[in-house]
């Protein structure tokens, strides 16, 4: 069985750019691959977002979020990554082959630097910390939204720089492929930039229907519908494309009619998005409430897949031992 790995940064709740680039698919692949997904705990702490005292509670957040949109654990391996200490391990190792022209060159990389007087290596490395996760598992293809195919091409790389250096002829390490869905950027309720927590611009998946609606009223739509007489076009506007992704396809084909002909205004076609959303998001929520009532039932399923992953991992790692010439512990 071909095997996916794909990875998501504990910040708290899922929001509907990741539920829809990236966590819908892997619930898809979950039946058709050797699954694994991992809540990237150690990635977290160069972010903006990071805190101590909060670390734990978004980590178990984050794990809940992913079980409730349909992740199973009897299909998939859902673990959090600083309880595998491979990781950070393999990351060291990795660093020996890993080109510092090209981490400068990372779009994240210069992004999130440029706001900040002082950079820390780990903002520099975090792309190598992503390789060594996908790496250790050997897997093939890896479900991300656009934002993450550079980091994925690095990872690539880091394969090949491995494999050229220590393989020995042999493929040790793959070379990851990206899985993209249709959903690869969500934009944000600025309809400005990607949905991310760090521009605030999100819609989160356990929202309540009440909150659902206080961000979508206010959202950015087509600026030429100055009144509701104004007709607009569906193809520019950011709520059309969430209709795509919430509504069934009769109410997509009459939101966009109704706004090229100015049949309704946007306050109308909010309403109907609002009222789909909160309808697509109803059992996520559901679920969640009942992990949250089922105390220790979360962290019981990450253990399980804690152990998974370390088992496996630590296959990938005698071989990466061996071929760099360490001595064997006894
Ligand atoms: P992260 O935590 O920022 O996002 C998790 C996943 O959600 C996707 N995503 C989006 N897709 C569409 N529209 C959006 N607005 C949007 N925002 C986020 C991301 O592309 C991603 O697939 N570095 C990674 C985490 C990571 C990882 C890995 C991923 C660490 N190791 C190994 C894959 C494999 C990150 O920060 O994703």
């Amino acid at each position: 069985m071909a095997r996916v790995f794909s990875g998501i940064q504990p910040t708290g709740e899922l929001h509907i750019g990741n539920l829809l680039g990236a966590v819908q698919n892997w619930v898809r692949l979950q039946s058709e691959y050797d699954a694994t997904f991992c809540i990237v705990d150690l990635h977290a702490i160069t972010g903006a977002f990071y805190d101590a005292a909060q670390h734990r509670q978004r980590t178990l957040d984050m794990a809940i979020g992913i079980l409730a949109s349909g992740v199973d654990p009897e299909r998939a391996t859902l673990f959090v990554q600083s309880h595998v200490a491979a990781h950070s391990e393999l990351m060291w190792l990795l660093n020996a082959v890993a080109p510092l022209g090209e981490l400068e060159r990372m779009t994240q990389f210069k992004d999130k630097s440029a706001a900040l007087e002082s950079i820390p290596a780990g903002l520099l490395n975090y792309p190598i910390l992503m390789a060594a996760d996908i790496l250790l598992y050997r897997a093939d293809k890896v479900p991300v939204g656009d934002d993450q195919v550079q980091h994925l091409e690095l990872s690539r790389e880091l394969a090949r720089r491995w494999n050229a250096a220590y393989g020995g002829g042999a493929t040790v390490l793959l070379e990851p492929e990206p899985l993209l869905t249709k959903a690869r950027r969500i934009m944000g309720l600025d309809g400005e930039s990607k949905m991310s927590k760090s521009k605030g611009n999100t819609i989160n998946i356990l929202d309540s229907p009440e909150v659902i609606w206080e961000k979508l009223r206010p959202a950015k739509t087509d600026p030429a519908r100055k009144r509701r007489t104004d007709p607009g076009t569906p193809e520019i506007c950011n709520i059309y494309d969430y209709h795509k992704h919430f509504s069934p396809p009769e109410t997509v084909e009459m939101v966009a009619h109704n706004c090229r002909t100015a049949a309704w205004g946007c306050l109308d076609c909010k309403r109907v998005l609002a009222d789909n959303m909160v309808a697509v998001l109803a059992p996520i929520r559901e679920r969640a409430a009942e992990l949250t009532g089922t105390p220790g039932r979360v962290e019981e399923i990450l253990a399980a897949g804690a152990a998974t992953a370390r088992e496996r991992a630590a296959e990938t790692m005698t071989v990466i031992h061996e071929r760099m010439g360490f001595l064997p512990a006894r």
